[in-house]
């Protein structure tokens, strides 16, 4: 696991930000996944600036999100489609047919998991999939306990996770229990995995996922399998890890180290 420390959050987004623009420029047909929430907006803001300095060219991408609430429609407040659209997919060029998130709405969810899963392989995987980390340690919404081998499914909402997520929802009853999200096999076959944590709410996660035992009661701790896995995060979020000064010492200040 690589892990980058930047000083502060803003830092850490942009510098997340650069290594999705290196992918873009890297691959003849990128396929990123993509992740939401509070903590990736200011990704998207940079990856926004990016484009319109000519530094980020989306036209040949393919986009998977990681997951979607059961039961709302793509436009609906509160959903991850209506969330991507505003932060990315309509203020940089990308080809709307080529940007995928689960149908919350789909008559029959567990079939459009599946359909889902059959999607990312039919594109042929994801070089580089976007996470974030929630507090009790989940990613995409692999809540904990779940399989360190599943696939994209229905996983059931904690309540921290509803609670978190309440501010982008008009009332507590309107916030989803169910949502589609890949699974934690799903995201550990992505070729590059890239998780984004920032502020001292997510310090004891990120510590449990780094440094932690591989557990399914932290789910992110599965990253600690995956062969090329880049953590950034922010000082704040960095704060409970042991060894940081080792993995400063390794990437100062959140860069590449020249090999001698
Ligand atoms: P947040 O969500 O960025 O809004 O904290 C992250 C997550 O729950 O995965």
């Amino acid at each position: 696991m690589k892990v980058l420390i930047l000083e502060t959050a803003a830092e850490a987004a942009a510098r997340t930000a650069g290594i999705i623009s290196d992918c873009l420029a890297a691959l003849d047909r990128p396929v990123l996944g993509l992740a939401t929430g509070g903590t990736m907006e200011p990704v998207y803001t940079a990856l926004v600036e990016l484009h319109r300095n000519g530094k980020a060219d989306f036209s040949n991408a393919t986009t998977f999100n990681l997951d979607e609430y059961v039961g709302l429609s793509p436009n609906q407040r509160g959903s991850y489609s209506r969330f991507m659209q505003d932060a990315l997919f309509s203020r940089v060029n990308l080809d709307p047919a080529r940007c995928h998130l689960p149908r919350g709405n789909a008559e029959d969810p567990i079939a459009e998991a599946k359909r889902y899963e059959d999607a990312i392989a039919a594109a042929g995987g994801i070089d580089l999939q976007l996470l974030g980390i929630g507090r009790n340690g989940h990613i995409g919404f692999n809540e904990p306990i779940s399989s360190l081998s599943g696939r994209t499914r229905v996983k059931t909402l904690t309540e921290s996770t509803r609670r978190a997520n309440a501010r982008y929802f008009p009332s507590a009853n309107a916030i989803p229990r169910y949502a589609i999200t890949m699974g934690i096999g799903t995201i550990l076959d992505a070729r590059h995995c890239l998780l984004l944590a920032t502020g001292g709410g997510k310090s004891a996660a990120v510590a449990r996922m780094i440094e932690g035992p591989v557990a399914a009661y932290c789910p992110a701790s599965a990253l600690q399998m995956h062969p090329q896995a880049t953590v950034v995060l922010d000082r704040d979020a960095a704060a409970d890890l042991r060894l940081i000064h080792y993995y400063q010492e390794i990437h100062p200040g959140g860069r590449e180290p020249k090999i001698p």
